[in-house]
């Protein structure tokens, strides 16, 4: 398990779910299982827990136990494959977004600088777009927008224009293909941040990460009982943005919305003040967790 993944702030997200022995709780992130063990330790005979992955490979660290059921399915259907399996309302919710340590790994996913293969970068694989469409079919405006916003690249025009005059000698159909038509648009000594930003772009575009997140976020609201816990934790600001604005407004933008008598129209409360980050002793022995932010909400 801990090959697959090492799970991030393990402790924190416990507590955070603060677990009710024969409560119902939700893993809308399985990857390797270590949340999901860890939150079957804690529940007694008759809770249940409901764990959600959309890449088959995640299924090699299915739980053999009665407590637990697997759903093969993206949690952008959290709400109906919860009801279809009777488990409404749930006392916890808990999602550690991204990908795993496993599929970075994987060279042939292509989710990775370190190595080269086809553009893929999809977390089901039986998902319709790759990364290799996006490159290869979008207008210089598409690309312009997803490299500028989901990677927060400044230089995302001329990049997009790039890729879209390389294209037109061959596909672009590798990692290698798109280093090298992008190779003079690249900041000289940021030549790995710079790549990590526009891989966190196609990655965003071809999961369609950000509107997975929010579906997930406000059927969250629907699912989970009065007094139960939403956990979630993100690993880079888009994301993050999106969970703190939702806490703390019931929305993903703009000013939080009043009821009949002025009171604050919002599903949550916040559990802790700010994100919460990983301890230095966690960060040195695992990396991924120098940028992770939990945030924690209790259903009003
Ligand atoms: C960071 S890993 C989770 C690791 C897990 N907490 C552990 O301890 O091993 C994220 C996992 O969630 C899955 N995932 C990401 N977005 C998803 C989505 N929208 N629907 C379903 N699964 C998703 C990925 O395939 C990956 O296996």
């Amino acid at each position: 398990m801990s090959e697959y993944h090492t799970p991030v702030m393990l402790n924190e997200c416990i507590e955070g779910l603060n677990i009710k022995k024969d409560g119902t709780y939700v893993d809308v992130t399985f990857g390797g299982g270590g949340h999901s063990r860890e939150i079957l330790k804690h529940l007694g005979a008759d809770g249940k827990l409901l764990a959600f992955d959309q890449d088959a490979d995640a299924q090699q660290n299915l739980i053999d136990d009665e407590r637990f059921v697997f759903i093969d399915q993206n949690f952008r259907y959290l709400k109906n494959f919860s009801r279809l399996h009777g488990a409404i309302p749930v006392d916890g919710i808990l999602a550690d977004l991204g990908v795993s340590s496993y599929q970075f790994d994987q060279a042939d996913r292509g989710f990775s600088i370190r190595f080269d293969a086809e553009l893929d970068m999809r977390m089901n694989q039986l998902g319709e777009l790759t990364a290799k469409d996006v490159v290869n079919n979008y207008t210089a405006a598409e690309l312009h927008r997803i490299f500028g916003i989901y990677g927060e690249i400044q230089n995302a025009k001329s990049l997009a224009e790039t890729i879209v005059t390389a294209r037109l000698n061959a596909p672009i159909v590798t990692i290698a293909d798109l280093k090298n038509a992008i190779v003079n648009r690249i900041p000289r000594g940021k030549e790995n941040k710079y790549l990590a930003q526009v891989f966190q772009a196609l990655r965003i575009e071809v999961n369609q990460e950000l509107e997975a997140l929010k579906e997930f976020l406000a059927q969250s609201a629907e699912v989970l009982a009065v007094g139960g816990r939403l956990v979630v934790m993100s690993y880079h600001s888009l994301e993050d943005r999106l969970v703190k604005n939702f806490i703390a407004k019931g929305k993903f933008s703009g000013e939080v919305e009043k009821d009949l008598y002025g009171n604050d129209n919002k599903p949550f409360d916040a559990v802790s003040r700010g994100a919460i980050t990983a301890s230095e002793d966690e960060i040195k022995n695992n990396n991924r967790a120098r940028s992770a932010k939990l945030r924690i909400a209790v259903k009003k």
